[in-house]
């Protein structure tokens, strides 16, 4: 199989304000400018406030712009929400869909994820869904059964695969410090190549990214598991310097 270009993405989350949000991206910017770009592709993920001055502060350069979530109506009564043209209009290529503080804190099902990815590549965006077991769907060995009905009901056989990116986070391991091992890594990794491979050839060059407590440290072991095509990053990408050797660790 060809080899795959990385690609790290920044989740910002719910953090950032107009006095510094904005900045961070500039930094980030600078780094590229002055170290030239890495070898891996880089996303951004403000959250929706920020989107438009840091696709601003984007614009033509190699540092692509994403969204965190998208609604999957094109239009319509839908208090707070944001469609993804309404994110394609302002200069967002990306948007992470399903990760599970979405579908934790807003009860999203894997149904609801596959309606807003079609909507999101109805609109021309690649999307980021994320799948991903609790502990106790750990401990009770269930794992691969968890992600492979995660990865057929929200990103189901109909999508688009050139515009598909999977996202492997372990509940567990999001925000705790707490990494999965890579061999943990490597066997979900794995199960999930081969899911999209049986597929046919378009969904097998599918990027996988891992997700959960990726930082400075621990960035050049997990992507150089068996599969890992990049990294999800939340809280490490807040520190621009640790998020830049994160996307330096991946070749
Ligand atoms: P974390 O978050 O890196 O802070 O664990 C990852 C994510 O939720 O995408």
């Amino acid at each position: 199989m060809a080899e795959l270009r990385p690609l790290v993405a920044g989740n910002w989350k719910m953090n950032g304000l107009l006095a510094d949000g904005p900045d961070r991206a500039r930094d980030l910017l600078t780094l590229v400018e002055r170290k030239g770009a890495p070898h891996a592709e880089i996303l951004l993920f403000p959250p929706a406030t920020l989107l438009a001055p840091v696709a601003e502060i984007l614009r033509s350069s190699a540092i692509g712009l994403g969204a965190q979530d998208c609604h999957s109506a094109e239009t319509g009564a839908h208090t707070g929400d944001i469609s993804a043209a309404m994110l394609a209009e302002i200069g967002c290529s990306h948007v992470i869909l399903g990760h599970s503080e979405r579908r934790r804190d807003h009860g999203e099902t894997s149904a609801q994820v596959a309606a807003k990815l079609a909507a999101a590549q109805g609109q021309g965006l690649t999307a980021i869904v994320c799948l991903g077991e609790t502990l106790e769907e750990r401990d009770a060995g269930r794992t691969l059964a968890v992600v492979e009905t995660q990865l057929a009901e929200s990103a189901p056989a109909g999508a688009m695969p050139g515009r598909l990116v999977i996202a492997y986070e372990p509940v567990w391991a999001i925000g705790t410090g707490r990494t999965a091992t890579e061999e943990q890594v490597a066997e979900v990794h794995g199960h999930l190549r081969g899911l999209l491979a049986a597929r046919g050839a378009e969904f097998a060059t599918v990027r996988l990214l891992y997700g959960g407590s990726v930082n400075a440290g621990n960035a050049e072991n997990l992507m150089a598991v068996a599969n890992v095509d990049g990294a999800l990053v939340g809280g490490a990408s807040l520190k621009i310097e640790d998020f830049w050797t994160i996307a330096g660790s991946c070749h």
